[in-house]
């Protein structure tokens, strides 16, 4: 039993020695606050992500780490050391994620540097502004490497100069990204004299030049005292697929914009290329549409948590000059319902029980196809959208999970199956039609629809144009509905629920007895699942989607759900490698690092293993089969 309690029974029959005991302890707790207050800022002692938490500005000198058969060993050490860090940069493979797909030749030297010597020249007519915002960014990434309590060591060894060369081709004024648009980049790294070094990187596109500042990112890091980075690298990279996004979905729980910016730092991290922003859902409708107010009045969890117009402009703004654009999903004509109860007949089955029979959970709700009123609200919101995200040549219309039997019991009918699914497709004609009018008279390159009844073949090529829409397959890998869309010659981005889905796995909200998905989708199965392997046409794939659909995700689990698997899917849709035991284990070894930069960048990522693994890593690894090598 401690002071507290064998005090208390004292304090009780008023024992004058325990009081004089009590008195002593409250004066040297308040000494101790004041002296605390006057030496050290207290927000010192405020939990904080980012470079405070993992990165201690600390010299461990009791170990070092020596490179032994592709692996840092951690040693004793006795005399000069080498950082866990430094040792990683040039033993086995360099931890580059996502791996180059081409030309990769690092130097293993590397020279200490201070952030003051660097500086920017840009060879660009039109983007200056935007690579010296990327560059901004390129930047802050690096001070971030730095812990906060450790000032920078200066020494004789350090670069006086380190010039970085952004040149790039295009000639686009506004540049957008694009479904074509070259995202390649060349790196070259290389001494300009004594104590300068110069970075170059020419891309045909500003998204190129991104990718390659953030390539360039990869080769510094924090060495105990100082940065350093490699003093040579020659790379020539581009990715696989021209689609690489996360999805994720602000209706089942709203998302701050510091969430979804803290989401777009991530993204570009890995290069990754898209967010789909699932905005609204039958839960909630929280897009606040300038000129339909009623929308978030009745849509919104409260008047605070809104996305105005000017919200969704600055995402725009922050993920293009972090190589990312916003794909906004106003999902209809089901998963809508709260928000549009306001209009005359707007909605059917709004808030509907018992919901198992009129949508998949609750609360119920779809858009009445018979209302006229219904596409003028459409074609504004479509306007809106349009013009804030600046929307070139992809746009998602949604188009998941119609239940028919609401429509069914609702519409004017009686209706027979084949007159619904003509109702359905009639209703996405004239989306069709508003999206064309939002967008000046042409459609988007992509108007995304999910996989659906609507899309099983015998409907698809009674009702959908393949020149117009790109279907998004969420189905089971096993199914056949991406195979059969591609022989159809629809183009697909592929969100395998069983491989791709981040929610799986969390148990049923809704209470029933398992869960929609499950398990949970460990970075290894998100990583080595690899469809296009038999699936044809190649040129058809435009790319892929991780969702984190978010009944059970707000601003609190964000990162973790997301981090690091997120980053394990952007290899795979970046690099694409060869799936064997070997690479796994590199992988699982580049993945540890890359989740540290994202937890620098002030990413919540979730841990991957415990931290004595970082630190001998070839202990924790499974051995490799070499029984019949
Ligand atoms: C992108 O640009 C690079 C560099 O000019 C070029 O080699 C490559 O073929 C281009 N890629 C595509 C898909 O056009
Ligand atoms: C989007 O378009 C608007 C208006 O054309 C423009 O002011 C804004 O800078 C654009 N944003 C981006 C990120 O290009
Ligand atoms: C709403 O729809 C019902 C049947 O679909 C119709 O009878 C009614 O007149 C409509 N009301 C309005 C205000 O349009």
């Amino acid at each position: 039993m401690g002071f507290g309690s064998s005090c208390f029974q004292m304090f009780v029959s008023a024992s004058a020695g325990c009081l004089r005991k009590l008195l002593v302890a409250l004066t040297l707790l308040t000494a101790g606050l004041i002296a605390i207050l006057y030496y050290g800022r207290l927000e010192d002692l405020q939990p904080s992500f980012g470079s405070n938490t993992l990165r201690h500005c600390a010299v461990d000198n009791l170990w070092t780490w020596e490179c032994e058969g592709q692996h840092c060993v951690r040693r004793e050490s006795r005399g000069a050391r080498t950082s866990l860090a430094t040792c990683r940069m040039k033993c086995g493979s360099v931890p580059l994620w996502p791996q180059p797909t081409g030309v990769t030749d690092l130097a293993s030297q590397s020279i200490p540097f201070r952030l003051k010597v660097l500086r920017l020249e840009v060879r660009s007519s039109y983007i200056r502004r935007l690579l010296q915002d990327a560059f901004d960014v390129f930047r802050s990434n690096l001070e971030n490497l730095v812990p906060s309590s450790c000032p920078e060591e200066a020494s004789k060894e350090h670069l006086h100069d380190f010039l970085v060369t952004l040149e790039v081709r295009s000639e686009d004024r506004q540049p957008l990204l694009k479904l074509a648009t070259n995202e390649s980049y060349q790196l070259l790294l290389q001494s300009a004299g004594a104590a300068k070094l110069r970075a170059e990187i020419r891309a045909q596109s500003f998204f190129g030049a991104r990718h390659g500042l953030e390539t360039l990112t990869q080769l510094v890091w924090w060495d105990d005292t100082s940065l350093r980075v490699l003093t040579r690298a020659h790379i020539i990279d581009a990715p696989r697929f021209a689609h690489r996004g996360v999805l994720l979905d602000t209706a089942r729980n709203f998302l701050p914009i510091r969430s979804l910016r803290a989401a777009v730092d991530g993204l570009a991290a890995c290069k990754l290329n898209t967010l789909h922003w699932h905005l609204s859902d039958s839960q909630s409708f929280p897009f606040d549409a300038q000129r339909l107010p009623n929308m978030a009045r009745y849509g919104a969890y409260s008047s605070a948590l809104v996305y105005s117009a000017r919200d969704v402009a600055e995402l725009v703004e922050y993920a293009t000059v972090r190589g990312v654009r916003v794909v906004v999903e106003l999902d209809a004509p089901a998963h809508a319902g709260n928000g549009w109860q306001w209009g005359p007949n707007l909605s059917v089955c709004v808030n509907q029980q018992p919901w198992s029979m009129f949508c998949g959970e609750p609360p119920c709700g779809q858009l009445n196809p018979d209302s006229e009123e219904l596409y003028v609200v459409l074609g504004e919101l479509y306007r809106d959208l349009v013009a804030l995200t600046n929307v070139t040549d992809v746009f998602h219309v949604g188009g998941d999970e119609l239940n028919l039997q609401c429509w069914a019991r609702e519409l004017r009918g009686p209706l027979t199956h084949e007159e619904l699914l003509a109702k359905w497709a009639k209703f996405q004609k004239r989306v069709l039609q508003l999206l064309a009018g939002a967008m000046g008279g042409t459609l988007p390159r992509a108007v995304v629809l999910w996989s659906s009844q609507m899309t099983r073949p015998h409907y698809a090529r009674m009702y959908l144009d393949p020149r117009v829409y790109v279907i998004q397959t969420w189905g089971a890998s096993a199914w056949r509905e991406a195979p059969a869309l591609l022989q159809a010659g629809f183009r697909v981005i592929l969100s395998h629920l069983d491989a791709w889905y981040l929610d799986c796995g969390f148990g049923d909200w809704h209470g029933g007895e398992t869960g929609a998905c499950s398990p949970v989708a460990s970075w290894q199965t998100i990583y080595q699942h690899r469809p296009w392997t038999e699936l044809v046409p190649r040129n058809l794939i435009l790319g892929g989607e991780a969702c984190l659909w978010g009944e059970m995700v707000d601003e609190n689990s964000l990162d973790a759900k997301m981090w690091p698997r997120a980053a394990a899917f952007s290899e795979r849709m970046w690099t694409d490698p060869a799936i064997d035991d070997a690479t796994l284990r590199d992988a699982q070894v580049r993945l540890a690092v890359q989740r540290e930069r994202l937890v620098a960048r002030g990413i919540a990522a979730d841990a991957m293993w415990p931290q004595w693994c970082d630190q001998n890593p070839d202990k924790c690894l499974e051995p490799l089969d070499t029984s019949h090598a």
